[in-house]
């Protein structure tokens, strides 16, 4: 299956949001959006009025990454939004005694592609569980709450093992997304571990040329 580059919206310029999405629209394949409550990760970024200006504009599938306790709150709400892709933490469906299996399906029932992301201290085992009823898995690169961060290099090796995980259990169907620290220097390694979504918010929107960042990080 071919990459695709999914730019994360946080690093957008969001005086001139329109014309980032544009970039989206024009040199990429997914919006990544990043809901952020300052409880699960120690930050706010932005909710429905942001991710619903964008919906009427996007030409491409959106993709929405949920680092909020209780995410299910919101599930019918941001497929409602238009979302094609939602994902939440394993550490919030723990935190709370859920079924990460159970949410996925919930997800899935609301027509959308169910994602279960975890942070870089969880170990990959922990998915095992959970994968048949996953569309993808988010691994996170840096740790949650921020963009801008090094990307960990361990995440390659954490990518891999998934990769052969799932061939294992025969879910070659199952993508992995990588969000953390992604740009030109790491994409060819990430997608030879078994990543098929990359995640970039600096490396593109902080790029000199983001249309140029856009063509190199998708042809690695
Ligand atoms: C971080 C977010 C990322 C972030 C990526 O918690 O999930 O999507 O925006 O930004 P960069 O690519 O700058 O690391
Ligand atoms: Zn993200």
């Amino acid at each position: 299956m071919a990459v695709k580059l999914a730019p994360s919206i946080l690093a957008a310029d969001f005086l001139n949001l329109g014309a980032d999405v544009e970039l989206v629209n024009k040199h990429a394949d997914i919006f990544h959006l990043d809901v952020m409550d300052g409880i699960l990760v120690p930050n706010l970024s932005f909710g429905f009025p942001v991710v619903d200006a964008i919906a009427k504009k996007a030409r491409r599938p959106m993709d929405v990454h949920l680092m909020i306790v209780k995410p299910w709150n919101y599930f019918e709400r941001f497929a409602k939004s238009g979302a094609a892709m939602i994902s939440f933490h394993l550490e919030a469906a723990k935190r709370d005694g859920k079924d990460a299996s159970e949410l996925l399906d919930s997800l899935k029932k609301l027509g959308v592609q169910a994602g279960l992301a975890i942070n870089p201290d969880i170990p990959v085992e922990e998915l095992y569980p959970h994968l048949e009823h996953a569309d993808f898995i988010l691994i996170m690169s840096v740790f949650a709450g921020f963009g801008g961060q090094k990307f960990m290099p361990e995440s390659l090796e954490r990518i891999a093992k998934l990769r052969a995980e799932l061939d294992r259990q025969s879910l070659g169907n199952v993508r992995i997304e990588v969000d953390g620290g992604v740009g030109t220097a790491n994409a060819p390694a990430l997608v030879k571990a078994g990543a098929e979504i990359l995640v970039a918010g600096s490396s593109v929107f902080g790029a000199e040329d983001p249309v140029r960042a856009c063509e190199t990080i998708k042809c690695n």
